[in-house]
């Protein structure tokens, strides 16, 4: 009898049954979450040119869009809010009749079970954009930390079930942490972007948030894309200071980071699939280069595979269609 020495991994992949039984990482709706811009204003719904699919939205187009979004099972929406009127301290974050403020409690009536998580940040409110209060062209930390913690505040009063502040000042979630236990929210948890790189991939977001820096750039509190130890240096310090959950971001091109805050840390590891890696995925679909849902589906596995334990993707209500076909 002949004998081969070599394995036959082939016996594994020879059917869809055959695949689908020894698949190790599967996508799933219950893992992503769907961002939203909610704007002050009436009547509009605007495309973002940079992000096909991804609407500016004001508040009486939200509850229809929360209803779909329901309705495709997802359980999570993280909301980035777009204020009239912005000025230096970036009171737009924490005033209560703010613009999160009030779509959380429009989202809360119309849908009391999706969790509403808040982006902590003052860069969509800032007049120069910045993600905390500046002296001259320096960002300050300590003093926008207070701020920070006000709009933590005031997100949770109007209903919010989640924050993540993204705005890379250190000590942001001790200090949040605190002021939400002090006002009586210590049942709230901290999503945190622990590991947040100045990176060139959240350019289409910044169109969507008009959000982007007056002058310089976010490089003195963003992470450097370099580096790999920071990271953890960055995820610790958050862990230790109370977040529940650490966010990677952005997650396409480091998933080597999304491995290894996960085999650091016991929190869930969320993946923010940001605004340039939906931008590219949806330019080259359209232009016939890729099969758009296979690209994604892919990516979301590998992101998943990373060590991802959710993803927050634009492409969410696109993944639950194409799971529920
Ligand atoms: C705000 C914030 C940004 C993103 C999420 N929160 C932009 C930035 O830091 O400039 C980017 C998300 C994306 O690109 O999809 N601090």
């Amino acid at each position: 009898m002949k004998k081969t020495n070599f394995k036959r991994h082939r016996r594994l992949r020879t059917s869809h049954a055959m695949r689908s039984l020894v698949r190790e990482t599967n996508v799933t709706v219950d893992d992503l979450m769907y961002p939203l811009f909610v704007m002050e204003g009436k009547n509009i719904k605007r495309e973002v040119p940079s992000m096909q699919g991804v609407y500016q939205l004001s508040l009486d187009h939200l509850a229809a869009e929360i209803k779909e979004i329901v309705d495709l099972g997802i359980h999570a929406v993280m909301l980035f809010g777009i204020p009239k009127e912005k000025d230096a301290e970036g009171t737009g974050a924490y005033k209560d009749e703010g613009i999160i403020q009030q779509a959380t409690k429009l989202i809360k009536k119309v849908a009391p079970e999706l969790l509403v998580i808040a982006d902590t940040c003052l860069c969509e409110y800032t007049s120069h954009g910045h993600c905390g209060v500046i002296e001259g062209e320096e960002v300050k930390n300590d003093p926008s930390l207070a701020l920070l913690a006000e709009t933590a505040v005031s997100q949770a009063k109007a209903g919010v079930d989640i924050i993540a502040p993204s705005n890379m000042m250190d000590g942001f979630v001790m200090t949040i942490r605190q002021a939400l236990d002090e006002a009586g929210f210590e049942h709230i948890p901290i999503m945190s972007y622990a590991v947040k790189y100045a990176s060139a991939f959240y350019g289409p977001f910044r169109d969507a948030a008009d959000s982007t820096p007056s002058f310089g750039d976010r490089k003195t509190y963003q992470m450097d894309p370099a580096n790999r130890l920071e990271a953890l240096r960055e995820a610790e310090s958050d862990v230790e200071e109370g977040a529940d959950f650490l966010i990677v971001k952005p997650a396409l091109a480091y998933l080597d980071i999304v491995r290894d805050v996960k085999n650091t840390f016991d929190v869930p590891i969320v993946a923010y699939n940001v605004s340039g890696e939906y931008a590219m995925v949806k330019a080259a679909a359209q232009n016939g280069w890729i099969d758009e849902e296979a690209v994604v589906m892919e990516k979301l596995t590998a992101m998943k595979r990373a060590g991802a334990d959710i993803v927050l993707t634009y492409f969410a209500k696109d993944v639950a269609k194409w799971l529920h076909q």
